[in-house]
């Protein structure tokens, strides 16, 4: 598939609540939801911007969890699907979802513990994106963006669903960050570091979720987000269960 042709599918995608509830559904073996929730237990502080929500359901969940949130939302029809799905699950009010541009956020500066953003589209390698997030957080503040994940071809279902979303994200998208190899030499270095430096680099199994959340340094992920350029400091990590590979990139502010 060509990349204008992608555009305009995603394009699609944003305009239609219902189409995107499957677009986010099927092709990824229900596990979207999931991958989303990631994020719960990394927020820090209280006060939270989400980017490009979407239908709002991590909204939802961060404001029931108890966390003061808004979020930013390109799309008109995200917008209203957002707040319906804030309505629903009655959390949060009508001005919790603003539509406007990742590249120009509507708060003023040092407003935010945590900003987060997932699935992200280009916005998020935008450097007026990251200059805008490291102005609205606060100092100790991180962005957490979980900028992509893999089914792994498990199972009888899931070596398709890996080939339809081969053609329709491309190839590269899907398989690149699979290169067993580098991703194997990578934890491999980052097991070694951590038995020299005690404490540089954290590798914690989470047996309780199924989970095993690796810190990668020098990670293949993530790389095209300007974080040290807008003055984040870069963190990586690759969380991996059983069926799928999840890849989180932070920018810390100091
Ligand atoms: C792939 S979707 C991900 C939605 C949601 N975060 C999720 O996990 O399902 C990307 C979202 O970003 C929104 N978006 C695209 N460009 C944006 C921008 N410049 N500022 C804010 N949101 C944007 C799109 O409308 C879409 O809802």
């Amino acid at each position: 598939m060509t990349l204008s042709f992608r555009k305009t599918l995603f394009e699609t995608l944003y305009k239609n609540k219902y189409l995107y509830r499957f677009a986010s559904t099927v092709p990824f073996a229900g596990q979207w939801r999931d991958w989303q929730r990631l994020v719960l237990p990394r927020l820090r502080g209280h006060d939270v911007l989400e980017l490009g929500c979407g239908l709002g359901d991590l909204l939802a969940d961060m404001l029931a969890a108890g966390y003061n949130c808004r979020a930013v939302e390109h799309s008109p029809q995200m917008v209203a699907a957002a707040r319906e799905t804030l309505q629903r699950r009655k959390v949060g009010v009508n001005t919790t979802v603003i539509q406007g541009s990742a590249q120009g956020l509507p708060f003023s500066d040092a407003s935010f513990d945590t900003v987060v953003s997932t699935f992200p589209t280009e916005y998020i390698y935008e450097s007026d994106t990251i200059a805008e997030v490291a102005r609205v957080l606060r100092p100790g503040g991180q962005l957490i963006v979980i900028e992509g994940a893999n089914l792994l071809p498990i199972g009888f279902l899931q070596p398709l669903l890996v080939l339809i979303q081969a053609l329709v994200y491309g190839p590269p998208a899907v398989f690149g960050p699979r290169k067993q190899r580098k991703l194997e030499e990578e934890l491999a270095r980052s097991r070694d570091k951590m038995a020299r430096e005690p404490g540089v680099v954290r590798i914690d199994r989470d047996t309780g979720t199924g989970t095993t959340t690796d810190d990668v340094p020098d990670a293949w992920f993530g790389q095209h987000i300007p974080l040290e350029h807008n003055g984040l400091r870069r963190r990586s990590e690759r969380v991996r269960s059983r069926r799928w590979e999840v890849y989180i990139t932070f920018g810390e502010k100091s």
